[in-house]
């Protein structure tokens, strides 16, 4: 076979390179790298502060790397816009709550939807048949996630008033009507308790399947990474200090030292 005949390698969905951030004299993330595939399910774990939620904000446009870069399908995005990095593919969730609660639970999750199916004003305006059925396509898939999520009773509530859980769950929602290729999870489970985390894991994974997005997930809890994760990347100060599979995590001494210890130690 010639050189020009080779097959091109698939490039991974998202790759981060030297990716470091720092805030004035604190480096909170330092020479990041990972490689993420189609429909793979990564947990980033580490110590409060070590730079998980940095990684998340870099990536998606939310901060600006000091040094590094982020590719999406091999093609460089650092520095992008998050309304840009989330046309793109890369959907997110805040680690605290951030939703329209004085919106319905269904408009907050029509407005990420009208963002993969947008109307254009003129359109709109004069009610083209595009642009109703681009609403249409839009209410149909905000329709379609509240009742994944469960949620499907309370569509005409105002997402202020939902419960803890409910309100988790919407935001995933929400995060999911954009069509991502990639859906980042930052801490979904805080505050739930451990019968609503064990659902999330298994709804978290339905969704991978379903919409066959690679999701990458923060979490303290360790039940949900072990059980949901097929790969976890272990972070302290900002570097990535283990990779592997949720086994090889728990056995890594180094792991276990740096963030594990007490809790490893209850469980021998
Ligand atoms: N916008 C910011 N300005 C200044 N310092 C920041 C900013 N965001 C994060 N930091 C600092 O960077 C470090 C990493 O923070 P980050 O929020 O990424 O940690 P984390 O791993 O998500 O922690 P947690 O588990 O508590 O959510 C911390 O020392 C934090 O105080
Ligand atoms: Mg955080």
């Amino acid at each position: 076979m010639t050189r020009d005949q080779r097959p091109i390698p698939p490039a991974p969905l998202l790759e981060t390179r030297g990716l470091s951030k720092a805030f004035r004299g604190l480096v909170a993330l330092n020479g990041h790298a990972i490689t993420v595939w189609e429909r793979d399910i990564v947990g980033v774990i580490g110590p409060n502060g070590s730079g998980k939620s940095t990684l998340f904000n870099v990536v998606t446009g939310f901060l600006k790397p000091t040094a590094g870069k982020v590719l999406l399908r091999g093609v460089p995005i650092s520095g992008r816009p998050p309304a840009q990095v989330s046309r793109l593919g890369i959907a997110r969730t805040f680690q605290g709550t951030r939703l329209f609660g004085q919106l319905s639970v269904l408009d907050n999750v029509l407005v990420a939807a009208q963002l993969r199916h947008p109307t254009s004003l003129p359109g709109a305006v004069l009610n083209t048949a595009g642009s109703r059925a681009a609403r249409r396509a839009a209410a149909d898939t905000a329709h379609e996630l509240l009742a994944l999520m469960g949620l499907e009773q309370r569509a005409g509530q105002r997402a202020a008033s939902l419960p803890y859980g409910d309100g988790r769950r919407l935001e995933i929602a929400r995060a999911l009507a954009t069509r991502p290729a990639l859906l980042m999870l930052d801490e979904p489970a805080a505050g739930l308790n451990s019968g609503e985390t064990r659902a999330l894991a298994t709804l978290i994974g339905e969704v991978r399947d379903r919409y066959g997005v690679a999701v990458i997930v923060i979490e303290h809890d360790m039940d949900l990474v072990m059980t949901l994760c097929e790969r976890v990347q272990v972070l302290a100060q900002g570097a990535v200090i283990g990779e592997g599979t949720p086994a090889e995590i728990q056995a890594s001494p180094r792991v276990r030292n740096a963030y594990l210890g007490s809790e490893s130690d209850d469980a021998a």
